[in-house]
């Protein structure tokens, strides 16, 4: 059979990782998608850096929107970052020229979600980006796919796994913010400017993609409200544990009277709660539905390989030749999400 030719955009932590587990795996993909997945191209800002993994093998590109529109590729994997500029312009290529994009971009599909959806519906392509919530956790097939028979009431939980290690190791060995925040970069769970994870801003993006794909409405980060953890002391924990709680930055998005709440914000959650229990860099996902009842999952949140995990579940799906409007339905159809303002519980 035909290989499915893939063009990878960014090479650092979770590009990298992508690399190695096609490497890796490449006999049990080729067997389960009834194809070879091969990486044809790649691109990054430098061609020198040493990335533990050889690139020698594949085709370079210094512009990668001339991957995006190369030749030897057939779906293109956008791992650089950023809302605007280079990753937007890269997924727009890949689309116009009718290529299924795959992505971990969520501060792209937060922006600008909506109108790609509506691009890649009308070139006939599609877009991937289980990666782009909640790291390994299979979310997003999860709420689009498994649970396309319910009603959502509520989907929350930890979303940010650089906020939830820097929480945990604060109250459970003592350790400084900034200590713990540069450790969650040493080990590429952070993003390339971590006020995205401590402001809360990474945590609304996802849920604003959870909304729309639980809700039925048209992306909206700007209707969340937002409060990340950088103002959260040691003292803080401390008075939290004393009184039985844990202190947790949870994104929450639920159907109300007047339409769907989304925020974002530090959380006193009882210790015997299984969300308090959830520590380090694992994330947790609740959905309260209809007619299935509630359920959770968890699973590692940020890292290379976990997200690696969910950006070849998409590249499994294109091989395979699946395709679904990626918020679930026809973009036409999605609502506007509404603006509420925050209600103090
Ligand atoms: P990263 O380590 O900073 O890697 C970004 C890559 O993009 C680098 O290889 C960089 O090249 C390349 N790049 C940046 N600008 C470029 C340009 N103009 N042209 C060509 N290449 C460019 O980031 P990451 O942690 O892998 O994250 C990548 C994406 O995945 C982001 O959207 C992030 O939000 C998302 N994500 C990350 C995680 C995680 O745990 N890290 C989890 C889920 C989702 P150089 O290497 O040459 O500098
Ligand atoms: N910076 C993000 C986090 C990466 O810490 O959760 C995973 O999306």
């Amino acid at each position: 059979a035909e290989p499915l030719r893939v063009g990878v955009a960014g090479l650092g932590t979770v590009g990298a990782s992508v690399l190695r587990l096609l490497d890796r795996n490449a006999a049990s993909l080729a067997a389960r998608c009834g194809r070879p997945v091969v990486v044809t191209a790649v691109s990054a800002r430098d061609r020198t850096r040493d990335r533990g993994v050889d690139i020698t093998r594949y085709e370079w590109f210094d512009d990668p929107v001339a991957l995006a529109r190369a030749p030897g590729v057939d779906c293109v994997v956008e791992l650089m970052g950023g809302s605007d500029g280079p990753a937007k312009a890269v997924v727009e290529a890949a689309l116009a020229a009718g290529r299924p994009v795959v992505t971990a971009n969520k501060a792209l599909l937060a922006r600008h979600g909506a109108a790609l959806a509506r691009l890649a519906e009308e070139r006939g392509a599609s877009i991937g980006f289980e990666a782009a919530v909640a790291g390994g956790i299979p979310i997003v097939k999860a709420l689009r796919e498994t649970l396309a028979g319910n009603a959502v009431h509520r989907v929350s939980g930890i979303l940010n796994g650089t906020c939830n290690y820097i929480l945990s190791r604060m109250e459970l060995e003592g350790l400084s913010f900034d200590a713990v925040l540069a450790d969650a970069q040493k080990l590429g769970y952070a993003e390339a400017d971590p006020t995205f994870d401590v402001g809360g801003f990474d945590t609304a993006h996802k849920l604003a993609i959870l909304t729309s794909l639980a809700f039925g409405t048209e992306i909206d980060a700007d209707a969340i409200h937002v409060e990340g953890i950088s103002a959260i002391t040691p003292l803080d924990l401390k008075m939290a544990d004393d009184l039985g709680y844990r202190i947790k930055l949870l994104g929450v998005a639920e159907r109300t009277p007047t339409g769907i709440e989304q925020r974002v914000h530090p959380t006193m959650t009882p210790k015997s709660w299984p969300i308090a229990q959830v520590m380090g860099v694992t994330n947790a996902v609740n959905v309260m539905a209809e007619p299935v009842g509630e359920l959770t999952l968890v699973g590692p949140g940020a890292g290379g390989d976990a997200t690696a995990s969910s950006v070849l579940a998409d590249l499994v799906d294109v091989a395979r030749g699946l395709q679904v409007s990626p918020f679930g339905q026809r973009a036409e159809t999605l609502e506007a999400a509404e603006r509420l303002p925050m209600q103090r519980h």
